[in-house]
C-alpha cells in the first residue's frame, strides 16, 4: 500500500486549522454563528478524515469501535438535551476531555517507561498533560453538578481553604517534578490524584451567578489540556485546536469576569462570589410586598408606550416563549411601538443563550441591543417587560453589599417608568438570592408561565 506524504497532512492539518479559525470568527457573532459552524463541521471532518489515513493507525478495529460508540452515545444524548441543559453537556464534554488527557498521558507512559524511550521533554509534557487533565476532569463534573442541580449551587466553603489549597498545589508541583526526573510512577499517581481533587476544591466554592465564568475558564483548561494531549502524541492538530479552545475560552472568560465585574485571579484560585447572605435572603422577601397586575393591565401599557425594553432571560427559555414574544413585539410594531430587546451577557445558562433564541423566533437583529449599548435606555423607556430574569435585573448587585451579586454589572431594569416582570411564583433567579426589583413601586410582577403570558397579553391586545 502506498504511504502518504508527511506533507500531505501537514497541509490537510493547516487547512482543517484555518477552517476551525475561520469558524470561531462565525461564532463572534449570531448573523454569522451557522456558517461558523460549518465551517468547524467541515475542518473536524477533515482532521478526522486524514487522521484515519495516518501510517500510525495500525488497525481499524478499537478506532472503529470507539468512534462508534462515541458516535451513539453522543446522538443520542444530543437528541435528547433540550436547549436549557446545554450548559451541563457542555460541562460534561470538558470532563471527557479532562479525563482523556489523564489517559493518553498514562497510557503513553506504561507503554515507553520499561524501554526508557521518554527523554525529559515528553516527561514534562506527559506531566502537565495529566495535572491539566485531572484538574479540567473533576472540576467540570462538580460544574455539571451544579448545573444539573445534582449539587447545590451554593458556594461550598470551608476556614482555611485557600491555604489547603495552596499546599495541594505545590505538593501537585512536587510530585510532577520528582515525576519528570525518575519517571516514578507512584509520583504520577499522586500528581493526578492531587489534581483531581484541587479540581474539585477549585469548582466547588464557586456558587450561583458566578457559574458561567467557571464554565468557559474550565473551557479552557479543557483546551490546554487537549493540546498537552497533542505534544504527548506529536500531534501537530492536536496542538493547535487545542491552543484554539484553550485561548478562545480564556478570551471568554476575561470579557466574563469583565462583564461580571469579578477578578480572573478568583476565579482561577476558586473562592468567589461567596458570601453567606443567601440564607437571609428568602426571609427578607417574606417580609415585604409585591403588586401583581394582570395580562389586561400589561396589553393596555404596552400599546400606549412609544419605547418599551423587553429583558429575557432564563425563563423565557424554560418556557420556550420566544415565538409568542415574536408575535407579541409585531403586534407593538404595527401599533408603532419601539421595541428593544435588552441582553445580559449571563442572561440564561449558556453564552449567547438569549441571542439563539431570540434569532429562532426570527426577533431583527436591529432589534438587539447588548447590555452597555443599551442601559442608558432604560430611563427613557415607558415600560420595561422582563421574561423569565432575575438575577440579570436585580438591583442589590448595585447596592447590597452582602449580597453574592455585588459588582456585578446589571441591565437598569429598575430606571424604567414601569416595570413587569413574567414569573411563575417569587422563587430565586440562579443565584439563589431575593430580588430587590420586584419591591420597587414602580414594578408589578405578572405570574404564569412566560409563553402563557405573552400569548395571553398578545390576545388581550388584538381583543381591545
Ligand atoms: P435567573 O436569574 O436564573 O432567573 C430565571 C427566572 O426565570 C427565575 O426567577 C424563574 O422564576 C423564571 N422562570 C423559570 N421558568 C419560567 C417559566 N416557565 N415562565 C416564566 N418564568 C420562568 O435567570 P437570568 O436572569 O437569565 O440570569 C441568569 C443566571 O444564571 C445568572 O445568575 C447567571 O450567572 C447564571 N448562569 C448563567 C450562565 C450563562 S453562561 N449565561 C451559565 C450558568 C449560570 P419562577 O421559578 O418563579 O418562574
Amino acid at each position: 500500500m502506498f504511504e502518504l506524504s508527511p506533507d500531505f497532512f501537514a497541509v490537510a492539518y493547516l487547512i482543517a486549522t484555518i477552517l476551525f479559525i475561520y469558524g470561531l470568527k462565525g461564532l463572534s457573532s449570531p448573523r454569522t454563528a451557522l456558517r461558523g459552524n460549518g465551517s468547524a463541521m467541515l475542518g473536524m471532518a477533515l482532521a478526522v478524515g486524514v487522521t484515519l489515513m495516518s501510517p500510525e493507525v495500525k488497525s481499524y478495529t478499537w478506532v472503529f469501535a470507539g468512534l462508534g460508540a462515541g458516535a451513539v452515545v453522543g446522538t443520542a444524548l444530543a437528541l435528547r438535551i433540550s436547549m436549557t441543559a446545554m450548559p451541563q453537556l457542555v460541562a460534561a464534554l470538558h470532563s471527557f476531555v479532562g479525563l482523556s488527557a489523564v489517559l493518553v498521558a498514562a497510557g503513553t507512559f506504561l507503554a515507553h517507561r520499561e524501554a526508557q524511550k521518554l527523554d525529559m521533554t515528553s516527561m514534562i509534557e506527559l506531566g502537565v498533560g495529566s495535572a491539566i487533565g485531572a484538574i479540567t476532569f473533576t472540576g467540570s463534573l462538580v460544574a455539571f453538578g451544579k448545573l444539573q442541580e445534582i449539587l447545590k449551587s451554593n458556594p461550598l466553603i470551608f476556614k482555611g481553604q485557600h491555604f489547603v489549597n495552596l499546599v495541594l498545589a505545590l505538593s501537585m508541583l512536587g510530585l510532577g517534578v520528582h515525576f519528570t526526573v525518575t519517571s516514578d510512577l507512584m509520583s504520577f499517581l499522586g500528581m493526578t490524584g492531587i489534581a483531581m481533587v484541587l479540581g474539585l476544591l477549585l469548582v466547588l466554592p464557586i456558587g450561583g451567578a458566578d457559574m458561567p465564568v467557571v464554565v468557559s475558564m474550565l473551557n479552557s483548561y479543557s483546551g490546554w489540556a487537549a493540546s498537552a494531549t497533542g505534544f504527548i502524541l506529536g500531534n501537530q492538530l492536536l496542538i493547535t485546536t487545542g491552543a484554539l479552545v484553550g485561548s478562545s475560552g480564556a478570551i471568554l472568560s476575561y470579557i466574563m469576569c469583565k462583564a461580571m465585574n469579578r477578578s480572573i485571579v478568583s476565579v482561577i484560585f476558586g473562592g468567589m462570589g461567596t458570601t453567606d447572605a443567601q440564607a437571609s435572603a428568602g426571609s427578607q422577601a417574606a417580609n415585604k410586598g409585591v403588586k401583581s397586575a394582570s395580562v389586561e393591565d400589561v396589553g393596555f401599557l404596552l400599546e400606549n408606550s412609544s419605547k418599551i425594553i423587553i429583558v429575557p432571560g432564563y425563563g423565557m427559555a424554560v418556557a420556550q416563549a420566544q415565538h409568542a414574544v415574536k408575535e407579541l413585539v409585531d403586534v407593538l410594531q404595527e401599533k408603532g411601538v419601539e421595541v428593544k430587546f435588552a441582553i445580559h451577557p449571563v442572561a440564561g445558562r449558556m453564552p449567547g443563550h438569549m441571542n439563539v433564541l431570540l434569532a429562532e423566533s426570527d426577533i431583527p437583529y436591529d432589534c438587539v441591543f447588548e447590555m452597555e449599548e443599551v442601559n442608558s435606555d432604560f430611563s427613557a423607556a415607558d415600560v420595561c417587560l422582563v421574561i423569565g430574569a432575575n438575577d440579570v435585573v436585580n438591583p442589590a448587585a448595585k447596592s447590597d453589599k452582602t449580597s453574592p451579586l455585588y459588582g456585578m454589572p446589571i441591565l437598569d431594569a429598575y430606571k424604567a417608568k414601569q416595570i413587569f416582570v413574567s414569573k411563575r411564583s417569587m422563587k430565586a433567579g440562579y443565584a439563589g438570592v431575593d430580588n430587590a426589583l420586584f419591591y420597587y413601586p414602580n414594578c408589578s410582577l405578572v405570574f404564569g408561565d412566560a409563553k402563557s403570558t405573552c400569548e395571553a397579553i398578545v390576545a388581550a391586545i388584538k381583543g381591545a
